[in-house]
């Protein structure tokens, strides 16, 4: 397993994360444990904030909280100035109890209900991002209702194909997200919105996809876009001033991605936009990006407790583990693969070929296929890495199991921030009944 963020490993063959040690980590708080390493993430942000600046116009950085929110991420947003997405209300009502500014809000989602919008009006969320006309006039007619100006981004599809994961391509022709660029009503519903008195539409948006490894991507998305920006200008006479390009930047988990470098790609998209901008004197004052697993990806290890093992007929050994698609369902949904280590052997080299096996009840419910691990003495606690984004935010509770805790370690201590479920909790919103009809 590669090491990742502030991951040691001591002399005795024992994994460290944030200078504690996991197999004491996973003894004092219980497993599944989701251990978010902070430094990783504070560096992570600090090469985006440091990677994505520029002298022509201004730059922001929106973390997409859909790859993991919770209160101490949105403490961490606002102590590096970050803005963050929502999509739905119980996004906006965490934000909202965080204090997190407002003004920095983006509210995105393909099927906005009329209780999101009204609650992203009512908190004066910074942008409403738009993904269709009907919203669009839904928009209009609940402004108008609460007599609220409100700022938009239009979320255009440019239709750029990606080689990533089938269910993680956003811009094809035939998805569901955004505006199509030859949608026909396209050009009367801008000049509808130059006279808008509520809505005020400040620019566009695109989300072309996640874990894009393919750099030339990123740059013809942009040109795309600017395509876009140009011919708001000269097909409908309005000069856009920001430009979001969403996120989807790859990272790795195995040795078989080769995701982009951040310090690479950035100043490169960015430099491009400054020529494209200064060429066709678009007069673009913003430049928005929304990277969610690229901020938060690396710095989730989960550690599970081997808790049964088996060798079928045919020669597999399974490692059987406390949590799985319960706690990530990334492997059964989209074959995602990942890297895993036993934490208190890290120098043991007499490996086997072992499969890690969830706990649900679904054949799928495996966490990795194939790994060569050393032998598990019971108990032993295994770590898979990299699994900050998508997997918590994720989670269910199939098969009644509770959602694991969460910490955050730095320089030998570690909190928590996130409590273990309490099986006890886990059915308070049903209502019993002695009406059985
Ligand atoms: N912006 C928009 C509008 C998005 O829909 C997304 C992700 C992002 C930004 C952030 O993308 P990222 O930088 O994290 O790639 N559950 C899937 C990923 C779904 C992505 C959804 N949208 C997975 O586990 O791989």
């Amino acid at each position: 397993m590669e090491l990742r963020g502030s991951m040691t490993i001591t002399n005795k063959g024992h994994l460290q994360i944030g200078g504690l040690t996991a197999s004491e980590l996973a003894h004092h708080y219980g497993t599944p444990l989701m251990v978010l390493d902070q430094q990783c993430l504070e560096d992570r942000i600090q090469l985006f904030k440091q990677s994505f600046v520029s002298s022509v116009f201004k730059t922001e950085i929106v973390y997409a909280s859909k790859a993991f929110i919770n209160r101490y991420i949105c403490q961490m947003m606002t102590k590096y100035g970050l803005g963050i997405d929502a999509i739905g209300t119980g996004d906006l009502r965490l934000l909202e109890q965080s204090r997190f500014p407002m003004s920095q809000v983006y509210l995105h989602g393909n099927a906005k209900s009329q209780q999101e919008l009204e609650m992203a009006l009512d908190l004066d969320v910074g942008r409403i991002v738009v993904d269709s006309i009907a919203e669009l006039k839904r928009l209009h007619t609940l402004c108008h209702l609460k007599q609220k100006k409100v700022s938009v981004l239009l979320r255009l599809n440019p239709k750029v194909e990606t080689s990533t994961h089938p269910y993680l391509r956003t811009a094809l022709e035939s998805s569901k997200f955004g505006i199509s660029i030859s949608n026909r009503e396209l050009p009367s519903m801008i000049s509808d919105l130059r006279n808008d008195p509520y809505l005020q539409l400040q620019g566009i948006h695109c989300h072309i996809g996640s874990q894009i490894n393919d750099e030339a991507v990123y740059i013809r998305t942009a040109e795309a876009m600017l395509q876009l920006v140009s011919h708001f200008k000269n097909v409908f006479n309005y000069a856009l001033k920001e430009l979001n390009l969403g996120g989807g930047f790859a990272i790795s988990y195995t040795d078989q991605d080769t995701p982009p470098q951040i310090a690479a790609l950035l100043p490169a998209v960015i430099r491009y936009i400054e020529n494209y901008v200064q060429e066709h004197q678009l007069g673009l004052e913003k430049l928005i990006i929304e990277p969610g697993r690229a901020i938060i990806g690396d710095a989730g290890t989960t550690l599970y407790e081997v808790v049964a093992q088996k060798t079928t007929d045919s020669g597999q050994i399974f490692y059987m583990v406390d949590g799985g698609m319960s706690d990530n369902p990334r492997p059964a949904l989209y074959n995602a693969l990942y890297e895993a280590a036993l934490v208190d052997h890290m120098h043991n080299d007499q490996l086997q070929n072992v499969t890690i096996a969830g706990k649900c009840c679904e054949s799928g419910d495996i966490i990795i296929e194939d790994i060569a691990l050393p032998q598990a003495p019971d108990g032993s606690i295994i770590a898979v890495a990299v699994t900050g984004a998508y997997t918590y935010a994720m989670s269910s509770n199939y098969n009644g199991v509770p959602r694991p805790a969460i910490i955050a370690v730095k320089d030998g201590n570690a909190h928590l921030i996130t409590r273990r479920e309490d099986p006890a909790q886990m059915h308070h919103l049903d209502v019993a009944s002695d009406l059985i009809l």
